[in-house]
């Protein structure tokens, strides 16, 4: 979708994100408060869900009402392996774990290497090969239930994914792919394509159990016009349509409204050193005013401040800390540096853990892979 000043595809996210209007040109929903007082009603609301920066979705009442009914629904969510993991990734991932938590779903989380390569001309197979495992350790580290999660390599489980991919490919035309996604004649076959692997895995649990299971798909909203495709051509091949939650995209450092690993400096690598985040943080993107005489003057404007916007996407859970942050910061009693070492203390202590917690990993790759015989 290109609107004003933004664009958000699959492939691309870039611009001035209007949030709103994407709700209304993909057709999603709003999260209500209904919704979220009913989705609090399973366990405490994650901060996200508080926050609106998961604010959308498609048919979650549906899923809850045959939860309800005590019917299981499975998780599908997965990763584009580019390039190492940054924070950006995580976040949706995050909630993945609380949703794994909160409704004690089995997740199946998809690993596009194929995708990877088709779409970026700098990235061999070994490339998007070498990723994957190194992005499924990321994965691992923020504790899914290894009993009850699995990762799909693409070019690994082809054989299990190629009879789905095949029944969607059937229903999708050249010209659906060129309105959804933009395509047009120079575009690779493979590309066009790929599509019907990335829907393939919302009905694979179908599959598996012999039975339709209901599945839900939470995704970055720029996702989205995938499982339009997906929900499209679902009940046609017999399966239920996989519901869907959205969140906004990750800001990068730089101020701009979403993380990109084409910006290394912008960006916040799950394997960066403390010096490196240091570095990284010291040179973000605030909203402080030219000087720190002004600033204790005029205040700060949190809400444009990429180091604000960190502790309150992801660092700080407690709401009332994150709003008295904010407040002092538009206060002038708060200045950028202090602001920024509060954000990279409690990060160095995340990277600690999460690199010791990457390690482990590798010893677990195997028990979370999805065979194929
Ligand atoms: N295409 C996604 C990406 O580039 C990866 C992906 C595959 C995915 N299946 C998914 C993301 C399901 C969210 C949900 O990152």
């Amino acid at each position: 979708m290109e609107g004003g000043n933004f664009t958000v595809t699959p492939w691309e996210v870039t611009g001035e994100i209007d949030y709103d209007l994407l709700i209304e040109k993909f057709g999603t929903k709003r999260i209500d408060a209904e919704l979220l007082s009913r989705l609090a009603s399973y366990g405490p609301l994650h901060p996200m869900l508080r926050r609106g920066i998961v604010y959308s979705q498609r048919d979650m009442e549906w899923l809850l009402n045959l939860y309800d009914k005590g019917q299981q629904f499975a998780l599908y969510t997965g990763r584009g392996p580019s390039g190492h993991t940054h924070l950006g990734h995580l976040m949706p991932w995050i909630f993945t774990k609380y949703l794994q938590d909160t409704f004690h779903a089995p997740l199946y989380f998809q690993m596009t290497d194929d995708e990877k390569f088709l779409f970026k001309d700098d990235l061999s197979q070994e490339d998007t090969l070498r990723n994957t495992y190194d992005n499924a350790l990321d994965v691992i580290a923020l504790g899914f239930d290894p009993k009850i999660t699995k990762i799909i390599v693409d070019t690994k489980c082809i054989k299990t994914l190629y009879p789905l991919a095949l029944k969607v490919a059937k229903k999708v035309t050249f010209s659906t792919t060129k309105a959804v996604f933009g395509f047009d004649n120079s575009t690779n076959i493979g590309s066009i394509f790929f599509t019907s692997i990335q829907s393939a895995p919302a009905f694979l649990p179908s599959e598996l159990e012999k039975h339709n299971v209901p599945v839900l798909i939470p995704c970055g909203i720029d996702q989205d016009p995938h499982f339009r495709v997906t929900r499209d051509v679902a009940e046609s091949l017999g399966y239920y349509k996989p519901a869907l939650i959205h969140s906004k995209m990750f800001p990068g450092l730089s101020g701009s409204d979403k993380m990109s690993s084409s910006v290394p400096e912008t960006t916040i690598f799950t394997t960066d050193s403390a010096k490196q985040l240091k570095k990284k943080i010291g040179n973000a993107f605030t909203g402080g005013a030219v000087s720190a005489e002004e600033q204790r003057k005029t205040g700060g404007k949190p809400e444009v401040c990429a180091v604000f916007k960190y502790q309150f996407y992801l660092f700080e859970s407690d709401d009332a800390k994150v709003d008295s942050l904010a407040e002092r910061c538009r206060k002038g009693e708060i200045l950028c540096g202090e602001c920024k070492k509060l954000l990279s203390d409690r990060l160095i202590l995340f990277l600690e853990e999460h690199q010791r917690k990457r390690e482990e990993a590798k010893s677990k790759l195997d028990d979370f892979m999805m065979k194929v015989d």
